[in-house]
């Protein structure tokens, strides 16, 4: 294979281990904030860890505020009030506290603090990005609480345009945290489907990752060892909760995950980002529902890779087929359905779906080329959950 010319990014800095949030002041100090902003959503502040966070930071003697008002799909309004909140109080960083939807919300938060123009300028689109000013863009500690997203060593956001019912991905490379706080204590308490439709998202991430073209092989290690890792230690988690050595495997699995896929997401990303906008429905399930469809209508680019992947895995059998018989399998031991349809998802829309998903930032990343149609197909048969009607 020629070796291509591209530009690799593996630059953040992680805390990892039990207990490390009690380091939180030090990873202010290190940074320069002396008022942060505490950004996490309206579940999680009423749970312990926040409160145990908090505790932490006024015994340290910190200024923060609190704000917390960020849905499951975080909107434009939510980044909007909290940059008014930010502004406000005078902060001078963000820590990002929680799953997907808070670290998304709270880096778009650091990253429009200090911009004239509105937000939908910076959508990742051409080198939109390039038009903010950097100097602008508040310092970010993250603090995972779900091991699924990753979006705590990811340059980017996905936010929701309410008035287009689209999720936009907003993208600028200092919005990448510059420091992590991975510590597995947090994610004890995350219940069992949580913990399963997360971890699965963290999968799908190494998959998709894995199976993007371009020459990436830093990429495709991370995402090959971070699939092993949840496929060992994923089924443990959701089952025993309190095992923190699965957790810990976990948190670090889905950094991985996203890690590798700033070499590219693809089809199952694409479609399930536009379900996530219409049905309001929890990403990582979307995702898990979708994978083995998505793998299927992939099947004719990605079987050498399978091939890989199922001997790493220590399958019987070998290629595409079997990834997807395990996929499968796994997704029922963790009680994941298997169509769309048993999430009320129905074929409403389905033309407009496959529209949209073409147009998805995912998908000219998808392991082969994919148009409208064949999106509304992989759509169509996740509803229904006839597989084998798929063309691979
Ligand atoms: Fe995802």
């Amino acid at each position: 294979m020629q070796l291509a010319n591209t530009n690799w990014n593996y630059p953040t800095t992680i805390w990892f281990g039990n207990g490390r949030i009690n380091e939180i002041s030090q990873a202010c100090k290190k940074l320069g904030i002396n008022n942060p902003l505490f950004v996490t959503d309206e579940g999680l502040v009423k749970l312990d860890i926040v409160e145990k966070t908090i505790n932490i930071l006024k015994r340290d003697r910190l200024n923060f505020t609190v704000y917390s008002d960020v849905q499951g799909n975080p909107t434009e309004k939510n980044v909007v009030d909290g940059v008014a909140h930010y502004l406000k109080n005078k902060h001078d960083g963000v820590i990002a506290f929680g799953g997907g939807s808070a670290i998304d919300a709270a880096k778009t938060i650091a990253f429009m603090s200090g911009q004239t123009r509105s937000l939908w300028d910076f959508e990742d689109v051409g080198d939109n990005w390039s038009y903010a000013d950097p100097a602008g863009i508040a310092p970010i500690i993250a603090i995972p609480t779900t091991a699924g997203t990753g979006s705590e060593v990811g340059r980017a956001s996905v936010i929701l345009d309410e008035k287009l019912h689209t999720k936009k991905i907003i993208f600028h490379p200092k919005m990448l945290p510059a420091i992590v706080i991975s510590d597995p204590e947090l994610t004890l308490g995350l219940p069992p489907h949580i913990t399963a439709w997360t971890g699965v998202d963290a999968m799908v991430h190494a998959i998709e990752a894995y199976c993007a073209p371009g020459y990436h092989p830093m990429a495709d290690g991370i995402a090959i060892e971070a699939i092993r890792i949840i496929a060992k230690y994923l089924p443990i988690a959701v089952k025993d909760g309190k095992n923190l050595e699965a957790r810990g495997q976990m948190l670090v699995a889905a950094s991985m995950g996203a890690t590798a896929f700033q070499k590219g997401l693809g089809s199952v990303h694409s479609v399930a980002h536009q379900l996530g906008a219409i049905y309001n429905k929890q990403h990582g399930l979307l995702n898990a529902i979708i994978l083995p469809y998505a793998l299927k209508q992939n099947k004719s680019a990605i079987e050498e890779r399978m091939v890989h992947l199922s001997k790493v895995l220590g399958l019987e059998k070998e290629g595409t087929d079997a990834i997807i018989n395990y996929i499968i399998g796994l997704r029922k031991e963790l009680n994941i359905p298997h169509t769309l349809k048993e999430i009320d998802i129905n074929l409403d829309n389905a033309q407009e779906i496959g529209e949209m998903a073409y147009k998805d930032p995912s998908t000219p990343s998808n392991a082969k080329p994919v148009n409208a149609k064949d999106l509304e197909q992989l759509f169509r048969a996740a509803v229904s959950g006839d597989i084998n009607g798929l063309q691979a």
